[in-house]
């Protein structure tokens, strides 16, 4: 009989890869995709445990599936990714109902494992060594590698796919706990990524976007000759098919013009550059442990406006964080005034045990004030957004159609068409509405309305589709 499986996902583009290529190798094996976890033999979450928030979530919906567990006992319930490398054995503890608890390096091996727990062979722990384990190489060696396959079944879409090229960080910013759950950084060779590329052309896709938690870090050492991100961009844009080349997350320090000129030069590699600045005060960044200060991100600002005048600029930024005062949170809201991102993505400093930020700082900054300062920076982002959104009304933009909106309100009778969302280039969700059949097509839209976070379109069918917008 077939076995169903349910795979749960939160956090980051890294675990939308990751669960993709899980359910791969599940449907590989013969298992297939459920909607509900109450109808799969096989219900799996793949966590996230950059803050508090995420974790609890998961521990909550775990809770949840304790009486799914006592009327199917066969059912197999798994925590993957990084909560399941940063908890460990007390997953079990927290959750007795847990069959399996599987880190982001040993993904590869779970086929088996859910074999093995079928068999009868009782709950199964597979974990990579902590940071402080062994030698780098030992620890780097446990977290292996896990690229396999890419069906097309098991993507949202046939158009766009996400491609890792590199593993892991070696920053160790203090409040972060990726390092310690995804391990040592690791870079994949560039030849590999691209028969990957290659692959997911044959198989339709137009857009790729390159994943690594230092994106632009990325480094291949082949036969004595160093490749950096810029000369795999070089390489990828020449793959027929491919249309669209997108990179995140990228690291201010590791900004080089080589890599501007990459993206002012090759034809496919969009213009948006996701550089979170984390905040605006050097007083805080060096308590971060980022590496620069708020004048070399400015610098950096500069010289990206400088090649690439255009380009969409996107950042994170964290308040709260131990000890930053109403100066040093100014000093973000000016960062944030004059950068003028395209949207920043906000969160409230949370401690994780294991990082130097717990261990060297308390977190002193009440949790209402980071509420206060997170709302107030978060409108002076949509202020801007929105004042910079506005005037593209009129224009017309090329947008690679990714299939229903998610806020699809409208509905015609007839089902001829319905609400369609889209993106630009600088990563810009455009709605329209228009025929299903549409997504995956390269279109043009006249954008006819704006906000902070959603450009609304309409379909221009005066123009034939171009390459760029
Ligand atoms: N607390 C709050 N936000 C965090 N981030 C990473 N660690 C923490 C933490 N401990 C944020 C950073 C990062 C984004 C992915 O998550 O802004 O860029
Ligand atoms: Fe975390 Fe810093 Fe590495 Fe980004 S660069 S994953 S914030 S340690």
């Amino acid at each position: 009989m077939t076995k169903t499986v349910y795979i749960k996902t939160v956090g980051c583009q890294m675990n939308v890869l990751d669960s993709e290529l899980v359910a791969a190798s599940l449907f590989d094996a013969g298992y297939e995709p459920v909607e509900s976890p109450r109808k799969a033999d096989v219900i799996l979450f793949n966590t996230c445990s950059v803050r508090q928030h995420a974790e609890d979530k998961i521990y909550s919906a775990l809770g949840r599936l304790k009486h799914v567990k006592e009327h199917r006992p066969h059912a197999i319930i798994g925590v993957l990714g990084c909560m399941a490398q940063k908890d460990q054995a007390t997953i079990f503890k927290r959750a007795p109902h847990v069959d399996l608890v599987v880190g982001p390096g040993q993904l590869g091996q779970l086929p088996a494992l859910l074999d093995a727990i079928a068999a009868g062979n009782g709950p199964r722990i597979e974990i990579s060594l902590d940071r402080k384990g062994g030698s780098r190489a030992r620890v780097a060696e446990s977290f292996t590698r896990y690229d396999p396959l890419r069906l097309v079944t098991a993507r949202p879409g046939r158009h766009q796919a996400m491609v890792r090229i590199m593993f892991g960080c070696d920053k160790f910013c203090t409040y972060c706990i990726v390092p310690s759950v995804r391990g040592p950084e690791q870079n994949r060779p560039a030849r590999e990524i691209e028969a990957e590329v290659r692959q997911l052309a044959d198989q339709g896709c137009l857009e790729v976007t390159l994943l690594g938690q230092t994106v632009n870090s990325y480094r291949d050492n082949a036969a004595g000759k160093i490749l950096r991100l810029s000369d795999l961009l070089d390489r990828l844009d020449a793959i027929e098919g491919i249309r669209r080349l997108k990179f995140v997350t990228n690291y201010p320090r590791h900004m080089t013009d080589d890599l501007l000129e990459a993206v002012r030069d090759l034809g496919k590699v969009s213009p948006y550059l996701h550089v979170p600045a984390q905040s605006g005060s050097s007083r805080v960044l060096k308590r971060m442990k980022r590496g620069y200060t708020a004048e070399e991100y400015r610098d950096m600002l500069a010289r990206i406006r400088q090649t690439l005048p255009g380009a969409a600029v996107t950042s994170d930024f964290i308040v709260g964080f131990p000890g930053e005062t109403e100066d040093d949170y100014r000093q973000t809201v000016e960062l944030v005034g004059e950068a003028r991102f395209k949207n920043s993505f906000i969160f409230k400093y949370s401690p994780r045990p294991g990082t130097k930020a717990v261990e060297l700082y308390g977190d002193d900054v009440p949790d209402e004030e980071k509420r206060r300062r997170n709302n107030d920076l978060l409108a002076v982002q949509n202020a801007i957004s929105e004042e910079d959104n506005r005037p593209l009304v009129g224009r017309t933009v090329e947008i690679l159609v990714e299939g229903p909106s998610k806020t699809s309100r409208r509905q015609r009778a007839d089902g001829a068409t319905i609400q369609l969302a889209g993106r630009t280039v600088h990563d810009h969700i455009v709605v329209f509405e228009g025929p299903p059949e549409l997504t995956g097509r390269l279109l043009e839209v006249e954008i006819v309305e704006a906000n902070a976070f959603t450009l609304f379109g309409r379909i221009d069918s005066s123009t034939e589709p171009k390459q760029r917008a």
